[in-house]
């Protein structure tokens, strides 16, 4: 097993019978997915309701025979399990870099155990370390939207395919990966900024939402707990 998937299987011990649960978007999100499968086939685990963060995850869960449910059916998740792009010791983490972080967001505020699955090359003593962070943004003078966070200490620029065309999110949104050369200096500061401008829809700081890190090593599994 690799990393990914060691933390994916260690999160499963979370996972108990009749549970609602928020499922992530990503690579590691999906091993998960695929082994919560193959325990609710075996009837090791019975009766979990999905609540999915994206078209792609809601697909995965639908091809294993999963049921779907949604926040009106269920305002309150159990638990919610996702993969992140980086993790700060404030438990703090980008996410997005798989392009569903407004669903992800939305999602995963309406639990208190919100567990988050990494292989610890994610584990980053300041946020914007690794790469970009990533800003969801309404098509409507994206340009403008571009120019105004060049602003911000960072380099910004429109997400695009291989085809030149933008990035679209489930949403029918734009995203911009920005990067800060030295990592971000304020993640709470910027997340204020981002949130009172127009045109931006949401952003890949995830800030204060994840209750338990799980990170799979080549020294083994290590849990992060967040101090109440
Ligand atoms: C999805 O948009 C993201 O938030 C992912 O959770 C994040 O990019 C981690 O992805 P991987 O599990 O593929 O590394």
């Amino acid at each position: 097993m690799n990393l990914k998937q060691q933390a994916a299987e260690h999160a499963l011990s979370y996972v108990h019978s009749g549970m609602i649960l928020g499922l992530g978007t990503g690579s590691t999100t999906d091993f998960f997915i695929d082994m919560l499968g193959e325990r609710l086939n075996s009837g090791s685990i019975t009766d979990i309701k999905i609540v999915p963060t994206s078209e792609s995850t809601r697909a995965r869960a639908l091809a294993l025979n999963m049921a779907i449910s949604n926040l009106t059916d269920h305002p309150k998740l159990d638990l919610a399990v996702d993969g992140a792009d980086e993790v700060d010791p404030q438990l703090n983490l980008i996410k997005g870099l798989g392009r569903a972080l407004l669903r992800e967001k939305i999602v995963e505020i309406h639990t208190d155990q919100f567990i988050v699955i990494v292989d610890e090359t994610k584990l980053v003593k300041k946020l914007g370390s690794l790469g970009p962070l990533p800003v969801e943004i309404v098509p409507f003078e994206h340009n403008a939207h571009v120019r105004w966070l060049n602003t911000l200490g960072c380099r910004a620029e429109l997400w695009l395919e291989e085809n030149g065309q933008p990035v679209m999110t489930d949403n029918g949104n734009f995203l911009v990966r920005c990067w800060f050369s030295h990592g971000i200096p304020d993640p709470h500061a910027l997340a204020r900024q981002l949130a009172d401008r127009p045109g931006i829809v949401e952003h890949g700081l995830f800030l204060g939402m994840a209750s338990r890190i799980i990170a799979a090593g080549n020294q083994g599994i290590q849990i992060l707990e967040r101090k109440a």
